[in-house]
């Protein structure tokens, strides 16, 4: 009988304790809760009536193949719509350099196997998406992060890890960003960081992993051209790109793809085949049929309307209710689906979230968005699934919960 599992784990898993914010959102089940803290997008925004149509049709014409194996790397329905996605966006890419995954969190694990050995070193902000980091971790990488700015990744920094890591002997594998709408922050990177990225990536030969979940949802101001469109003008082919259609279509279905030199598009697959096999073909049909048939340019119209009549909602009850005395900062996102609050020091995030719930409130704690040494005193607030209504009492909530915080601390 085997009494003690732990040291029979791999020594990857062992000291893996998964996604700590999965953990936090059990704790939610409480209808009168108002949650900020899930990254979903509304369902208001889900395209259901073009859903059945096509789904009863594939199913009808096609169910056979539907429900049988299906290429590892894609459909090609989907590869060949994918080409025409990032083409509107000066990206082009051939079938050689897509791989379809099992939506985003797909891409971060196999870009994190392909790339990571144990001790490793990742560059990424600070903070950053903590499902890159629980994916990357499943290698045991150490990260180096660098603080977040304003306008973005602080490149320079980047720069001085850089230098600082060749010195003890060590290089980066990558640099991992999300310069669009970044989760959590919300902010975006400048076109001269863009630039200077792609600079450093060449000057030191360390590939760049792009991930671009919010590109497409931007409420105000013109786009700012993908380091991967920038770099392949460029004639340089340093980035690897990480989208899924969780937030565009729906995240239901679980379809992503990455791109990439045909070089690592093909060893991520061969990753893909020893890992889910094939993306089913039924959920990529769907989104194959989302980009050239369910009058995707009009759906992402209407979400940026809808999206960004919240998130003027959101930031107009903020401003009235966290006056400058309370001491409390926010991002104000152009577009995506979330914004960055920083508390003043001293208040854990973490503490405060079990004392939210009793404020019928929750957000999530920003120390899950480090890949070392946590910052405390902040929270990722989402605002695209809570109702406009919802969104201006959970800011109320909020406020009385931190305030009842500060009149504690003294
Ligand atoms: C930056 C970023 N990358 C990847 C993902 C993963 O997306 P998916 O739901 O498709 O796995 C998310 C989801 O929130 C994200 O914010």
């Amino acid at each position: 009988m085997i009494t003690e599992w732990q040291g029979m784990f791999s020594d990857n898993i062992r000291e893996y304790g998964g996604y700590s914010i999965g953990k936090l959102f059990a704790l939610l089940n409480d209808p009168s809760i108002i949650s900020l803290a899930g990254g979903l997008p509304s369902p208001d925004m889900f395209l259901k009536h073009e859903m059945r149509l096509v789904s009863s049709r594939v199913l009808e014409e096609d169910i056979e193949k539907v429900m049988q194996y299906t290429a590892i790397k894609g459909e090609n329905w989907l590869l060949d719509a994918i080409e025409g996605f990032l083409a509107r966006d000066g990206i082009s890419v051939a079938r050689e350099n897509i791989v379809v995954t099992s939506s985003g969190q797909h891409g971060l694990d196999l870009t994190g196997r392909l790339f990571l050995n144990a001790g490793d070193t990742v560059l990424l902000d600070r903070p950053t998406f903590a499902g890159a980091i629980v994916a990357f971790q499943m290698q045991r990488p150490i990260f180096a992060g660098v603080d977040i700015q304003e306008d973005g990744s602080d490149v320079d920094g980047f720069r001085e890890s850089v230098i600082r890591l060749e010195k003890e002997g060590r290089k980066p594998k990558f640099i991992y960003v999300v310069p669009d709408f970044q989760n959590p922050s919300g902010i975006t990177m400048s076109l001269d960081k863009r630039n200077a990225l792609i600079d450093l990536s060449e000057e030191f030969g360390i590939p760049i992993v792009e991930d671009s979940p919010y590109r497409d949802l931007r409420y105000y101001g013109e786009p700012i051209p993908s380091i991967y469109s920038l770099a392949q003008k460029r004639g340089l082919d340093n980035v690897i790109g990480l989208y899924t259609f969780s937030k565009l279509f729906c995240p239901g279905l679980r379809v992503g793809f990455n791109i990439g030199p045909p070089d690592v598009i093909e060893n991520l697959t061969n990753i893909k085949e020893g890992n889910v096999l094939n993306t089913p073909k039924f959920n990529q049909d769907m989104c194959a049929a989302f980009l050239t048939e369910m009058g995707m340019e009009e759906h992402l119209v209407r979400c940026r309307d809808y999206y960004r009549e919240k998130l003027e909602v959101f930031l107009g009850t903020i401003e009235r209710c966290f006056p400058k005395e309370m001491g409390v900062t926010w991002t104000k996102p152009r577009g995506g689906l979330f914004l960055w609050m920083t508390l003043p020091e001293g208040i854990d995030t973490h503490e405060l979230f079990y004392e939210a719930i009793k404020f019928k409130v929750a957000f999530v704690p920003g120390d899950v968005f480090y890949g070392e040494n946590p910052g405390r005193n902040h929270m990722r607030i989402n605002f695209s699934f809570a109702s406009k209504e919802q969104l201006a009492t959970a800011v109320e909530r909020l406020s009385d919960c931190i305030r009842d915080r500060l009149s504690r601390s003294g």
